[in-house]
């Protein structure tokens, strides 16, 4: 049977409620979401074997973006962020891009950069060239190095010489890593590979490590949205294309606001590396290197106007991986990977990068037409309901109360709970308002 994520009133059911939809949509079952997830699915003597001087663990919320399809299948997407919104925001944004198809991504194979720098050299043109005709001697050495890798199909596929200076080179040994995120591997042949390049070059060897600036591993989303998925209550779908495709010239005009636009496509990913136990620092470092390619620091995704349509294209490098690291010991990171319905790297990084457009998408639409506040506010309103001591039935209606009264405040808050226990007749027993 085909997965679905699509679960109209999902935001107002109980958290019990949640895992028994996504177990009945995904084969995970509540007490498996349980497990893996208790204690934020790690406990202290399991993080004494990932770290150093372990303390204990620090848990982040877990939740699913829903309505995500990408390339004609549903994925109900594990987020792991801190911030109100992101996930909601994420989800809002998939439904329209649903409604004009979905996501379409495409994914270059898991090619990852291990890096050789040769120094002391008199003539790098040379040296390079040399490198360059030892290509096959090389691979094969690479290879051997990553006996493991090359069992699985993946290993060693080109040689590549760059002169950085008039006495250094970078060599560069591309590795197809298959389904790991590679920077071990890359390590590994890095180091497997470093004595015979200097030999071969006449140099002496520096730095042997992998490169996170992954360009040869980088996924392309695009998504076309409907006018009409994108009007809102003051806006006609129309305008509200110019206003998302001028904020897109904004963000390629200015670096200053490239960042802020990157940050919003990072929320998404960022969230879904975390949520499958992939490395985010990795991830980061990639994206905002190949942002800044040309020289200039550039907008990860861009929109224009298509027809009628909005047309939004996203690319960047991701290193994501669905073996090995973290993924074997953490159990909700396995668990994220079962909801998600992927076991293969190019697909977890498609389903990420779609997630990176819908969180950009969702940001540029909010700031073309309401502005970014009057969204983020009506989630700090749950939050400030709930620590002025709401109970849980009541958080949404005290909520758009104090959204409306424009008193996001405690006592705000606390006035409402006020006014609601009135109005039920309940006495003050029955609902503690503290003061
Ligand atoms: C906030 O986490 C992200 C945004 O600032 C992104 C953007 O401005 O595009 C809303």
């Amino acid at each position: 049977m085909a997965r679905t994520s699509r679960f109209p009133g999902f935001y107002n059911v109980t958290v019990a409620e949640r895992r028994a939809l996504v177990g009945d949509a995904t084969g995970a079952s509540p007490s498996d979401i349980e497990r893996a997830l208790e204690g934020g699915g790690l406990d202290a003597e399991t993080a004494d074997k990932f770290v150093e001087n372990v303390l204990g663990t620090y848990a982040l919320p877990y939740g699913v973006a829903l309505n995500v399809r990408v390339n004609g299948h549903d994925h109900v997407v594990p987020m792991v962020i801190e911030e109100p919104s992101v996930v909601a925001a994420a989800s809002n944004a998939a439904k329209m891009v649903r409604a004009g198809g979905g996501f379409v991504a495409e994914m270059d194979p898991p090619r990852m950069i291990a890096q050789v720098e040769v120094r002391a050299l008199t003539d790098t043109g040379a040296a390079a060239e040399r490198v360059r005709r030892h290509a096959p001697e090389l691979l094969a050495l690479a290879d051997r190095a990553v006996p493991g890798l090359v069992s699985r199909g993946g290993g060693a596929r080109s040689i590549e010489a760059r002169v950085l200076a008039d006495d250094i080179i970078a060599v560069h040994v591309v590795v197809d890593c298959r389904d790991a995120m590679g920077a071990n591997l890359a390590n590994a042949v890095a180091e497997g590979v470093a004595d015979r390049v200097a030999a071969i070059a006449g140099g002496r060897v520096g730095l042997r490590i992998l490169s996170n600036l992954c360009d040869q591993r980088c996924v392309r989303v695009t998504c076309t949205v409907p006018a009409g998925a994108l009007a809102t209550d003051d806006m006609a779908g129309a305008d509200v294309i110019d206003g998302i495709v001028a904020a897109s010239r904004f963000a390629e005009l200015d670096p200053y606001r490239a960042a802020t636009h990157n940050k919003g496509i990072m929320n998404g990913i960022d969230a879904v590396t975390m949520a499958t136990g992939n490395d985010w620092r990795a991830v980061e470092a990639g994206a905002h290197a190949f942002a800044a390619r040309s020289g200039r620091y550039s907008p990860l995704a861009v929109w224009r106007r298509k027809g009628e349509d909005l047309e939004g294209r996203l690319e960047m490098p991701l290193a994501l991986g669905t073996v090995g690291g973290t993924l074997r010991v953490h159990p909700a990171a396995r668990l994220s990977l079962r909801i998600l319905g992927v076991s293969d790297a190019q697909g977890l990084a498609a389903i990420a990068a779609a997630v990176g457009l819908a969180s950009n998408l969702a940001a540029v639409r909010a700031l073309a037409t309401d502005g970014i506040q009057r969204g983020h506010m009506g989630l700090h309103a749950r939050s400030v309901a709930l620590a002025a001591g709401a109970p849980s039935d009541r958080i949404e209606r005290i909520a758009s109360m104090i959204v409306e009264a424009r008193d996001i405040t405690l006592e705000g808050a606390k006035r409402a709970l006020g006014v609601l226990v009135a109005e039920s007749g309940e006495g003050a027993t029955a609902v503690e308002v503290e003061e």
